[in-house]
């Protein structure tokens, strides 16, 4: 039976599998490893601190999401399509491995942070 997300280490295998997903993926895959060229062993852990304090308001993460998306988009004009690609790809992920409030919480957040993140980066 599946669990909800309880702590960091479930966070941790949730941001792995995902980016698991995302480094082979179709779609978006080349924004992370041609264009950003992402150095997963600082991008990692920053996810799971990103993550850790929206779901259980630890303060770790001190981040500018914004910019490093509006960065992005000028390396390479992003579309709503991959926006919505990256939201279905982390509610699959989150489905795979937890249930529970704190899973439906995160699936909520990304999909109200990716529709800011698109907006304030493709406009
Ligand atoms: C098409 C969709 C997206 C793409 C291609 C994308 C790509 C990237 C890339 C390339 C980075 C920089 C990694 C590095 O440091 O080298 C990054 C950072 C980050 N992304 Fe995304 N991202 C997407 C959507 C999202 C969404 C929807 C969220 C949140 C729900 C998110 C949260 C973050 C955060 C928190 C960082 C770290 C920023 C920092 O503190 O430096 N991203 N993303």
């Amino acid at each position: 039976m599946k669990t909800d997300i309880r702590n960091r280490k479930d966070i941790e295998l949730l941001v792995n599998t995902f980016y698991d997903k995302i480094k082979t993926d179709a779609v978006i895959g080349f924004l992370f490893t041609e264009i950003a060229k992402v150095n997963w062993e600082i991008h990692l852990p920053r996810m799971y601190d990103f993550w850790e304090n929206i779901l259980f308001f630890t303060g770790n993460y001190n981040g500018s999401p914004m910019q490093v998306h509006k960065d992005l988009h000028n390396k390479y004009p992003m579309k709503p399509e991959h926006f919505e690609h990256w939201v279905i790809l982390f509610t699959k992920t989150v489905d795979e491995l937890f249930e529970g409030e704190k899973a439906t919480e995160i699936k909520e957040r990304a999909l109200n942070i990716a529709n800011v993140i698109m907006y304030k980066s493709l406009s």
